[in-house]
């Protein structure tokens, strides 16, 4: 019932010419049923968005942003607001990604304000939550999960959070090549369906899809996907490979 979801989450990587090339291959190499069966965004650094949207757009491939302000205009050097990341084609917006909360120092209020904004300014946001390394080995995950899932969703009505994707990505897993094992993660997914039903109701956390990220890759798809809770994937590394990322794609049909 609830339609997969794979995100490539480009980071700080490529360049015009790379960037455009990634875009073409995949929008080529995805067939139709695939592109129907599954929902795939790619999500390049800002400057790189209009030239991917129109890389794309033969295909069933969306766009999304890596981050985003939490006002919609105005005197805010350097920020870039929902309305003009609608404006340039984009669908989708990361918030709180672990590069922002760890290496940029996001709050959990800000990120909240942005997962708030980026749905008035009628995109779909994918909030990101996880656990240190240091936090899972002192057997805090649930506690800092949970805290981030009702964080971030903080003041949103269920109509609201019904745009919302969550990306569970253990940061112990990101960029390091381990990948949280399919039970870890199903565990995790599982917990924030509870707090979603506890939050919201059922019916929403039903709906509501839960992607994992944390070097998922073409080898580890499968067993991840088969997991009851588990809805996509949020691919860093292995979306810079146009055939690494359809292979992801294809086992999560
Ligand atoms: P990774 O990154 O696949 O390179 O571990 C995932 C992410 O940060 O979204």
């Amino acid at each position: 019932m609830r339609k997969p979801f794979v995100a490539g989450n480009w980071k700080m990587n490529t360049d015009s010419h790379t960037g455009v090339n990634l875009a073409k291959s995949l929008a080529s190499g995805l067939s139709e049923s695939t592109g129907k069966s599954v929902d795939v965004a790619v999500i390049p650094p800002f400057v790189y968005i209009p030239a991917v949207v129109e890389a794309v757009s033969t295909a069933r491939i969306a766009v999304g942003a890596q981050n985003v302000y939490i006002e919609e205009k105005g005197a805010f050097t350097g920020e870039i607001s929902a309305a003009m990341l609608k404006d340039v084609g984009c669908t989708y917006a990361l918030c709180g990604h672990s590069e922002r909360r760890h290496v940029i120092g996001e709050s959990d209020d800000l990120i909240n304000k942005k997962v708030s904004a980026v749905i008035s300014g009628g995109l779909l946001p994918i909030l990101c939550v996880g656990e240190l390394l240091e936090e899972r080995k002192a057997e805090q995950t649930s506690e800092v999960v949970s805290r981030q899932i009702k964080a971030g969703l903080a003041g949103l009505s269920a109509e609201k959070v019904s745009a919302v994707t969550i990306a569970y990505e253990p940061v112990w897993a990101i960029g390091t090549g381990l990948t949280a094992t399919p039970e870890q993660a199903q565990e995790v997914h599982a917990l924030i369906r509870k707090i979603l039903g506890e939050m919201y109701d059922g019916k929403l956390a039903e709906e509501i899809r839960i992607q994992y990220g944390g070097s998922a890759k073409p080898e580890n798809a499968s067993e991840l996907m088969a997991q009851q809770d588990v809805d996509g994937l949020l691919v860093g590394g292995a979306s810079l490979k146009s055939d690494d990322f359809l292979a992801i794609i294809q086992a999560a049909v």
